[in-house]
């Protein structure tokens, strides 16, 4: 009897705090689950009929306005977990087993690795593989005049790939879902490159028309353009600019009172009742665990496993280990983070210049949209160059109450499946009688929601004024110029001048990247000291 009221009233709590709030896992968290219930709806309409219901207009009228090209990045769809957390989990579960535990969760322990399994780590998951195919099929609904009749022309697009396999197949599937499930695809895949080749069945239909999508993809340390951060110049940049500080963060969150009461709370959970022995359980392992329980509710819709072992505000705690993470590594932390981003705008705003000074007919060869499949980690720096979501305050390990607002949640910046779309316009003033008065006008969508940069006036935010204004807050795109101040240089590289003393140093050439690095790795051994000399 004790039992049976004990079960219904944790059944109750958890009722209670699971429903009250919808948990967010970072950028553990599948797509749909970050989306508010009433933003769901939004994303099946038009182009016009959402701008209009989220209040954007452009100068000329909407009606005026129709849509010219599209440079979309998507990061890929749920995922299982990588090989590390696989692992790490497996060891866990073992852990519980040669343990006394509190009978309501020895059930976790005996979970089957077949749920998770290591083959599978880091690829695309089933509920994935359907995310993004319901995002290619909304796409064509939003943009209808890109696509004029069922029958798609996969050429009339452009696709790239990183070299990631959860990205790759995210790539297949989008293509698959632009044709429609009803056709028959193929997928013949090569070194540096995937083709998806599809086609009517030929039993349901007379007219069989085949078409293809081309895929390409770079390897990791070469894609300067899907993975900048990966690149082995920009890497050894953006370790000397962070000097350390996201291990700092992350590590002194790590020691902070709310990281260590989550697990304090955590582990008298799991504890036998009425033991006096507390459950052993690490704080990085209660830090797994509430990302094992990100992964079963976007992979499984389950949160009926590893999330009963987590309030609402356990998770949220968990959740600004991994937020600190990214501020630090991948945004607003440092200028550089987002700026190594700035070849994806420069490919964008390369790709919008040709759209709108093709004459009528003249460079019609330019893909009607372009599709790029990456990971979060470049979607969030490419998110933080346009400035969204950003916060006056920084982010940081000691103001996670403070925080509990905030507009930086990579949950919705870069879930599973996340993506930005440029998308460019070409509006023509109505009343201009003599001569074709037409403004190109810049429209974001992030997430398929419509964003106002804070940059620009109008939702659909003039060309000119568009580029102007990102430049001016990307500082001109200078990338290496950035990364030569981080290395203590001038921005064009030479060394700093020796005023007064015995006249100038001569120039960067002298310093190599293993003197850098080396440089860098006694800035980290300090860093590391410092903490633990807290
Ligand atoms: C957890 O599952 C229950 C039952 O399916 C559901 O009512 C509830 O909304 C779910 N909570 C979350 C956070 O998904
Ligand atoms: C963008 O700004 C317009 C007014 O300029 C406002 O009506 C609209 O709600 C804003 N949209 C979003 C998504 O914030
Ligand atoms: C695709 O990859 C194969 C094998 O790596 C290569 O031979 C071929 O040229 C590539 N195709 C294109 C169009 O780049
Ligand atoms: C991706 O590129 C890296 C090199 O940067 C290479 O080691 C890896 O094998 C490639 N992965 C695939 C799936 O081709
Ligand atoms: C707790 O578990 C860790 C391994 O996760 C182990 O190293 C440690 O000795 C255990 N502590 C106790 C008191 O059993
Ligand atoms: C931050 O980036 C460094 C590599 O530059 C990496 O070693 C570290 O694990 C990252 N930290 C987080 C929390 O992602
Ligand atoms: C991007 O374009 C700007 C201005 O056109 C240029 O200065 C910069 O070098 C370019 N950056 C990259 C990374 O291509
Ligand atoms: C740097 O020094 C090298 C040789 O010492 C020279 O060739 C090069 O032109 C110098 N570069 C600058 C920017 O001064």
């Amino acid at each position: 009897m004790a039992k049976f009221i004990l079960g219904i009233s944790l059944f109750l709590v958890l009722l209670l705090t699971v429903s009250a709030q919808k948990p967010l896992f970072s950028t553990e968290t599948g797509y749909d689950l970050s989306f508010e219930l009433s933003e769901l709806n939004q994303r099946t309409l038009s182009w016009q009929a959402q701008a209009r219901a989220t209040g954007g207009s452009a100068p000329e009228g909407l009606e005026n306005c129709r849509p010219v090209g599209s440079y979309v990045i998507y990061r890929e769809g749920t995922s299982f977990p990588d090989e590390a957390d696989v692992a790490a989990l497996n060891t866990f579960q073992n852990k519980m087993r040669s343990q006394t535990i509190n009978p309501t969760f020895r059930f976790l322990s005996q979970i089957p690795s077949s749920r998770i399994p290591i083959a599978s780590a880091g690829d695309l998951a089933e509920f994935g593989r359907r995310e993004i195919q319901e995002l290619a099929s909304r796409i064509k609904i939003r943009f209808s005049e890109f696509f004029p009749t069922p029958d798609i022309d996969l050429s009339k697009f452009s696709f790239q790939s990183t070299n990631g396999s959860s990205s790759i197949e995210s790539a297949v599937a989008f293509a698959r879902g632009l044709v429609g499930l009803n056709q028959i695809c193929e997928t013949l895949s090569m070194e540096g490159n995937v083709t998806v080749a599809c086609s009517e069945n030929s039993r349901f239909t007379r007219y069989v028309t085949p078409t293809s999508a081309f895929i390409s993809n770079d390897p990791a340390d070469m894609d300067s353009l899907l993975r900048p951060y990966d690149t082995p110049s920009r890497k050894i940049c953006l370790d000397v600019a962070n000097k350390g500080r996201t291990d700092q963060e992350v590590m002194r969150f790590k020691m902070s009172g709310d990281a260590r009461q989550l697990r304090d709370r955590i582990a008298q959970k799991m504890s036998m009742p009425g033991s006096r022995q507390l459950f052993n359980i690490s704080g990085d392992e209660v830090q797994l665990l509430a990302k094992i329980c990100g992964y079963h509710l976007a992979m499984f819709n389950d949160n009926n496993t590893w999330c009963r072992l987590f309030d609402y505000e356990d998770l949220n705690v968990a959740e600004y280990q991994r937020e600190l993470g990214h501020y630090w590594n991948e945004s607003y932390g440092f200028p550089i983070n987002s700026m190594v981003a700035c070849p994806l705008i420069n490919d964008t705003l390369e790709y919008f210049d040709r759209l709108a000074a093709r004459g009528a007919g003249a460079g019609a060869s330019l893909p009607l949209m372009k599709f790029k499949f990456t990971d979060e980690n470049t979607l969030i720096r490419l998110v933080s160059l346009l400035g969204i979501a950003k916060d006056p305050r920084q982010l940081g390990f000691g103001n996670y109450a403070q925080s509990r607002n905030r507009q930086f949640r990579t949950a919705k910046m870069a879930p599973f499946g996340g993506n930005l779309a440029l998308n460019l316009f070409r509006c023509e003033s109505p009343q201009v009688l003599f001569f074709n008065d037409q403004t190109f006008r810049v429209q974001v969508l992030l997430n398929e929601r419509p964003i106002n940069i804070t940059f620009c006036q109008d939702a659909f935010c003039d060309l000119e004024d568009f580029k102007r204004e990102l430049m001016a807050q990307a500082g001109q795109c200078q990338v290496q110029e950035a990364c030569n101040v981080a290395f203590g240089l001038n921005p064009d590289g030479t060394r700093p001048g020796n005023r007064g003393g015995g006249g100038g140093r001569g120039n960067a050439s002298g310093i190599t990247p293993s003197r850098l690095l080396i440089a860098l790795t006694a800035m980290m051994a300090m860093a590391k000291r410092s903490i633990h000399g807290l």
